[in-house]
């Protein structure tokens, strides 16, 4: 496995493997590896003949400096996983390699980044655009794999591509969860023992009202249920459950059976803010 800290070596590297045939996958994380990053670096294996991951704890992303200075960072452990699943290139850029300068460029996704995650983490997608448009430049792969866990951002990521004309695909991968239903996620390293169990309230949630909407009942019923659910939960609190249409975001006052739909939930374990999400079918 190659790693690369630096922009200018990874690009020399990736001009020689682009020669041959074969395509190129790019795996983004932001590192504090777990299985649900591994089951991205397996697809992309799966339909490449390079796989790219890149860790990078993306400053621009984080509109709350506490979280940014605790997000959980495993750098040698991470590149140990990396290798044990067989993963080609590792790009792990330091601030400076990725933002040389104070950047001044700023997004607009109009409603899609307004809602849900844009409406509670100001300048988020902002953030994560453009790393992403970073990431995608210095690369250039063929497909880059993102998990169905961060929705909002697949959705926000697949208008930065077709606006911007980048020439590559987007694949989005199913959520890897805990057998208790918590889905995985680096902040879960954060958890308590108590708080990581507690938290799997926001999957139970999830299916609630999944079940509860499919069997006809009120939206507005079933937001009174979630909220209860998780509010009667220690340590848990809810930020945002909202119903949307899966391609737009667009919130939904009810369930709609000609859309494509998703529950999205937000909240705290403890200090810990955790996203789910469940499509409704
Ligand atoms: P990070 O949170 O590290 O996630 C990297 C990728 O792993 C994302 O596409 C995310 O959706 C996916 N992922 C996270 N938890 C998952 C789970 N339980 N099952 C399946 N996939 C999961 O998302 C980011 O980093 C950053 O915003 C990034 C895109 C790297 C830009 O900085």
């Amino acid at each position: 496995m190659e790693i690369f800290k630096q922009i200018a070596p990874l690009r020399a590297f990736l001009k020689d493997s682009k020669k041959s045939d074969g395509s190129i996958g790019l795996v983004p994380t932001m590192g504090a590896l777990h299985n649900g990053h591994l089951t991205l670096i397996e697809a992309s294996k799966s339909s490449n003949s390079l796989t790219v991951a890149s860790i990078y704890v993306n400053p621009t992303q984080f509109n709350n400096p506490d979280d940014l200075r605790r997000y959980p960072k495993s750098l040698d452990r991470d590149v140990e996983l990396l290798q044990m699943v067989g993963c080609d290139v590792v790009f792990c850029p330091d601030d400076t390699e990725m933002y040389a300068s104070k950047s001044t460029i700023n997004f607009d996704f109009g409603p899609l980044g307004e809602v849900m995650e844009g409406k509670f983490r100001p300048g988020h997608f902002n953030g994560v655009a453009l790393v992403v448009s970073k990431l995608f430049n210095i690369i250039e792969p063929d497909f880059a794999y993102f998990g169905q866990k961060d929705w909002q951002q697949f959705a926000v990521i697949n208008k930065l591509v077709d606006e911007l004309k980048f020439n590559l695909r987007l694949q989005s991968v199913p959520i890897v969860r805990e057998p208790s239903g918590l889905a995985l996620s680096s902040r879960n390293f954060r958890l308590t023992a108590p708080q990581r169990q507690n938290a799997s309230i926001f999957h139970s949630a999830l299916q609630l009202a999944a079940n509860q909407l499919t069997a006809g009942a009120e939206l507005k019923q079933v937001k009174m249920a979630v909220r209860d659910l998780i509010e009667k939960t220690p340590e848990m609190r809810l930020q945002y459950f909202e119903l949307a249409n899966r391609k737009n975001l667009n919130i939904m006052e009810r369930v709609e059976p000609s859309c494509d739909l998703i529950l999205c939930i937000a909240g705290f374990a403890g200090e810990v803010r955790l996203i789910d999400n469940m499509f409704l079918d």
